[in-house]
């Protein structure tokens, strides 16, 4: 499968048959090299109801007829009142899909809905599972996912709005992903980070592969 960064938190999961798009914030993003146009997809999965997340989902799923992943009162609020098909979960809960799983986990951060928490999620897609972390600081129950077997953990290293480098490596010891890819930094001036500091920390204590991705740049795993 391919994973292709969007830049920010924006990631389309490519396989032989389907297209997962996550948080496509593209316009209003400077740094993003593609336009909602441009982008297919079969689902989008949407962290929480912040605009640097919320992006262009509802006009991408309106072109493409994708449906949209969140949490049950984020999908109330933005999605369903515009005729988006949605596809509801909340933390804990694992569901099949065509394309293989999703899993709502914890996140810790404002989900800009009344009513609804924040989440990340683990996706399981051709035999592989990719973890977004959405927003988040850094919190105990990641630790939990070392029982996943994470092939992919996508965590945000911009600080500020998230954890920051420092705990990002923490969130390596604890997640265990075989790769890591920095997301949500550079993209405004109170998040400006340097991900090669961020490779080379948890590369010195041999905790996984990381790999940095510019906008529009693809990692097949
Ligand atoms: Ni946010
Ligand atoms: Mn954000």
């Amino acid at each position: 499968m391919k994973i292709e960064f969007l830049g920010h938190a924006c990631f389309l999961l490519e396989s032989s048959d389907s297209k997962i798009l996550i948080d496509p914030f593209l316009t209003g993003n400077e740094l993003a090299t593609k336009t909602a146009d441009q982008i297919e997809a079969d689902y989008i999965f949407v962290t929480h109801g912040h605009d640097d997340h919320v992006g262009d989902t509802i006009n991408i799923a309106k072109r493409t007829g994708a449906t949209v992943g969140a949490v049950v009162e984020v999908a109330k609020h933005l999605f369903t009142p515009v005729g988006i098909k949605t596809l509801v979960g909340n933390i804990g809960g694992k569901q099949e899909t065509p394309y293989g799983s999703v899993k709502f986990v914890p996140a810790s951060h404002g989900s800009g809905v009344p009513g609804a928490l924040a989440c990340g999620f683990v996706l399981e897609i051709s035999g592989k599972k990719i973890y977004h972390a959405g927003d988040t600081g850094l919190v105990a129950e990641m630790q939990f996912l070392a029982d996943e077997g994470i092939d992919v953990a996508l965590l945000p290293i911009g600080d500020f709005y998230t954890m920051g480098p420092e705990d990002a490596v923490k969130a390596v010891e604890m997640i265990k992903p075989k790769r890591v890819i920095p997301m949500h930094y550079n993209t405004f001036p109170a998040i400006q980070q340097d991900p090669h500091a961020f490779k080379q920390a948890v590369e010195a204590q041999n905790l996984c592969e990381v790999t940095i991705l510019n906008p529009g740049e693809t990692l097949e795993i």
